[in-house]
């Protein structure tokens, strides 16, 4: 297994250009289900998370094209019909958003069988408001042996699906199967995360009819079929979050291009408050800090346009440092602190009570060999690792390489001293 060493205590000084959004390409590539024409997506991150994904859609009967052109990554994918309508537990418990072809599969082909996701080290992650939804719209669902069976063989029905709590995956799937229903939905208490609108965007070039993407209440008007369409990946948000976290922790001046500021406004604004100098650009941001300590500063995750619990683990790493005590709340898993003891493993003082954690800012860390558990609590662990003596290697990078693209090689080009130690090197190390 690869592992990153960071030796801490360089400043960051540079431009780092921010990929398109992880959480709004998988949702667009599923979104390719639902048309026998080409859907292509550019600005498309090339990611572990988007490889499996792939492979999954492969056997349900999408051609896969990936291209590198002079406008960036793209990709194309083509459903002339769907071969298969089972999405298998080895491809959907790799990565949990592949339950979302469920609603697509349904509203093509009238039947689909997927698997349960079943849980994850950030917390159980049911998947009751998916299902709701799509029984909403008229499908029959029934579990067994761990696989849902749905049903619709006259087709999805329009609906009122009003959610009990707000939920980003069960919006999505809802508009993913509504498009094709016939007449109209409405969703109440929608999520309204960046990544829905992108998703909407995308499906009424398709030609879908969706109005309210990105407030709480969607409409959808549903249509016979859809057709293809090229659309551009929306921006990164907890990319951008993330290393607009680094510059602040490692010091220096760092310009994230590409990105929308708007986006990650509610972390913007924490940063603010804590001492960080940030400027709002037309295409990014910019963040600078020189020497000065940051004071603590609270912050509760929530459902965006709120403080997003994807940049928890990244704004504790930054808090570690800070002068004084800060209260961190998470809302929306129920154990996402994993990285606390890995943090207090380079010397933070953190107590974490049930949802909270309070975070006790010290006078400096020191490197360690440390351990990654989920995505956005590995990349805290190389923020705090930036601005820690000495080196810290952190194991399990497969889990950052689901969702952060090049992350090496974007913070070395800023000046920090980061490498890969590939797990083949790792075997020469041994046998040397
Ligand atoms: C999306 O997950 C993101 N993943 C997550 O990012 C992100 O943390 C999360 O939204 C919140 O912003 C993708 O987009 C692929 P939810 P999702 O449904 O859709 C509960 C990352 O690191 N719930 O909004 O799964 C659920 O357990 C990932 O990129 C139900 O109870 O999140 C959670 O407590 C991690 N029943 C809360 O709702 C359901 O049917 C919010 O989850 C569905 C969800």
């Amino acid at each position: 297994m690869d592992r990153i060493a960071i030796i801490g205590g360089a400043r960051l000084e540079g431009v780092i250009p921010i990929s398109g959004a992880k959480n709004s390409a998988i949702k667009l590539m599923v979104a390719s289900l639902l048309t026998d024409q080409p859907l292509t997506l550019t600005n498309m991150p090339r990611l572990a998370d988007t490889r499996f994904l792939g492979r999954l859609l492969r056997r349900l009967g999408v051609e896969v094209e990936e291209r590198e052109s002079a406008d960036g990554p793209q990709t194309t994918l083509t459903t002339p019909e769907i071969v298969s309508a089972i999405a298998p537990y080895e491809l959907v418990r790799q990565m949990r958003a592949s339950f979302n072809v469920l609603g697509p599969l349904l509203a093509r082909t009238g039947q689909a069988k997927v698997s349960l996701p079943g849980g994850c080290a950030i917390g159980a992650r049911p998947v009751d408001l998916h299902l709701m939804a799509l029984e909403a719209l008229g499908a029959r669902i029934d579990l067994n042996e761990g696989y849902v069976y749905a049903q619709a063989p006259r087709g999805l029905k329009g609906a009122e699906i009003r959610f009990p709590a707000v939920s980003v995956g069960a919006t999505e799937h809802a508009l993913l199967a509504a498009v094709l229903a016939h007449g109209e939905t409405v969703i109440a208490n929608a999520a309204c995360e960046p990544e829905i609108a992108d998703l909407a965007e995308c499906l009424v070039k398709m030609g879908a009819r969706i109005e309210g993407a990105g407030t709480p209440v969607i409409r959808i008007v549903g249509v016979a079929q859809l057709h293809g369409a090229t659309h551009e990946v929306t921006p990164d948000r907890i990319e951008t979050g993330t290393y607009a976290l680094a510059a602040a922790m490692a010091g220096g001046d760092v310009r994230l291009t590409r990105t929308r500021p708007a986006m990650v406004e509610a972390l913007l604004a924490k940063m603010e408050e804590a001492g960080v100098e940030v400027r709002r650009l037309d295409d990014g941001l910019a963040i600078k800090r020189n020497g000065s300590r940051l004071s603590a500063v609270e912050v509760t995750t929530d459902p965006y346009p709120g403080f997003a619990t994807d940049l928890q683990a990244q704004f504790m790493a930054l808090m570690t440092l800070a002068d004084g005590e800060s209260v961190i709340r998470e809302t929306i898993f129920e154990n996402r602190f994993m990285h606390a003891p890995e943090l207090a493993r380079l010397g933070a003082d953190i107590a974490v009570s049930g949802g909270e954690a309070r975070v006790r800012g010290v006078a400096g860390l020191n490197g360690a060999p440390v351990m990654a558990t989920d995505l956005r609590a590995s990349v805290g662990l190389v923020i705090a690792a930036l601005a820690a003596r000495g080196e810290t290697v952190v194991d399990r990078v497969y889990h950052l390489d689901r969702g952060f693209e090049r992350l090496e090689e974007k913070l070395s080009t800023v000046g920090a001293r980061v490498r890969r130690i590939r797990s083949g090197d790792e075997e020469l190390e041994a046998a040397e």
